[in-house]
């Protein structure tokens, strides 16, 4: 392990007005995806798409420091034979991977989960380090509701994650560490700030067992928010005071940033929070974007499948960028979304 190397990359990852392109959508959520904008997704248009947000020259030269990637995309050239991961160096931005294998039932823990992928981990990690990724991610998913989650559950969770986050330093990779509570329930913002608590003094702990160096890695955790089912809403004040209480009491200073997941946001929502938490500086660590949805909501939009729509994608992923970029500085204004609407 070069630590002073991962340090140097993990540094990079929460620069300064920048902050990470989560574009690691399994096969099946991209599908998804692709069908809300009548899109048919084969290995071709999953390209097509991804090249589209790579080589958003401006957005990824001033504010996308990293871009995770999936494992069918980190193989896939550009349509004039560049490897996708080049387009991504060329642009100034770092190419990441996410090595989890997504979540199964954690037996006897009813509505419980596992994220699975330890098994072969390590020659995993060289292949893709091979393949030119310099970070990775692993996320473990915590859901909120009666009786969940366990300790069990948690802890097993929290566990895997420390076993990824030490396989990956070793291997020189930089892991970014992400243990995310669900915001699908009906719970309140106070549970979920309970339940935050919880699961990143549980995660610490564990990379603590595991002997992980916290200067090597980032955490993605969530915003502490209330459940998108419940009645009691909370303002971005109070998100960003919460989140902040939180992450202060859990997250050492050792960790050189923190970039939140959207987790379900609207694109604003998302950008407004972090720009809260980061005007209630100053932090003990970087904190940044690593947003999938809040990130490409918009361009998904705007692209709609059609060659003719590229320039209109790119603005709006530019757009995006830009704003998530200033709330990284504490430097958003809400007027700024407007003008440009
Ligand atoms: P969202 O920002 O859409 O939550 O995605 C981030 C991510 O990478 C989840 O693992």
């Amino acid at each position: 392990m070069n630590l002073t190397e991962l340090n140097k990359v993990a540094e990079a990852m929460v620069a300064p007005g920048r902050g990470i392109l989560a574009a690691d959508e399994s096969t099946s959520t991209i599908t998804k995806r692709f069908g809300a904008i009548g899109v048919e997704s084969t290995p071709i248009s999953r390209r097509d798409y991804r090249e589209m947000l790579f080589r958003s020259t401006e957005a990824m030269a001033k504010h996308i420091s990293g871009v995770i990637l999936y494992d069918e995309t980190i193989r896939q050239n550009a349509k004039d034979g560049t490897p996708l991961v080049k387009v991504i160096e060329q642009a100034g931005s770092i190419p990441g991977i996410k090595v989890d294998k997504g979540t199964k039932p954690l037996p006897f823990h009813p509505n419980e989960l596992i994220t699975e992928g330890l098994d072969g981990l390590r020659e995993r990690l060289v292949e893709y380090r091979g393949l030119g990724a310099k970070f990775a991610k692993w996320r473990a998913v915590i859901d909120i509701g009666p009786g969940i989650p366990s300790y069990g559950a948690l802890m097993t969770n929290a566990h895997a994650l420390a076993r990824y986050a030490a396989l990956c330093e070793d291997e020189n990779i930089v892991p970014i560490v992400e243990p995310e509570v669900l915001m699908d329930g009906d719970h309140d913002i106070d549970r979920c700030a309970q339940i935050t608590a919880w699961v990143l003094n549980t995660v610490f702990e564990q990379l603590f067992y595991q002997r992980v160096p916290l200067e090597g890695m980032v955490l993605k955790p969530n915003m502490v928010v209330p459940g998108k089912k419940s009645p009691k809403r909370a303002s971005v004040e109070e998100v960003a005071e919460k989140t902040l209480r939180v992450l202060k009491a859990a997250v050492p200073a050792a960790v050189p940033g923190i970039a939140f997941l959207s987790g379900g946001q609207s694109d604003e929502e998302a950008t407004a929070h972090l720009d809260a938490i980061n005007k209630m500086g100053p932090l003990p660590w970087r904190v940044t974007f690593s947003y999938g949805r809040a990130l490409q909501a918009a361009p998904q939009k705007a692209w709609a499948g059609k060659a003719d729509n590229v320039a209109a994608a790119q603005r709006a992923l530019g757009h995006r960028a830009r704003m998530n970029g200033l709330a990284t500085l504490g430097e958003w204004k809400a007027d700024l979304e407007r003008k440009a609407a």
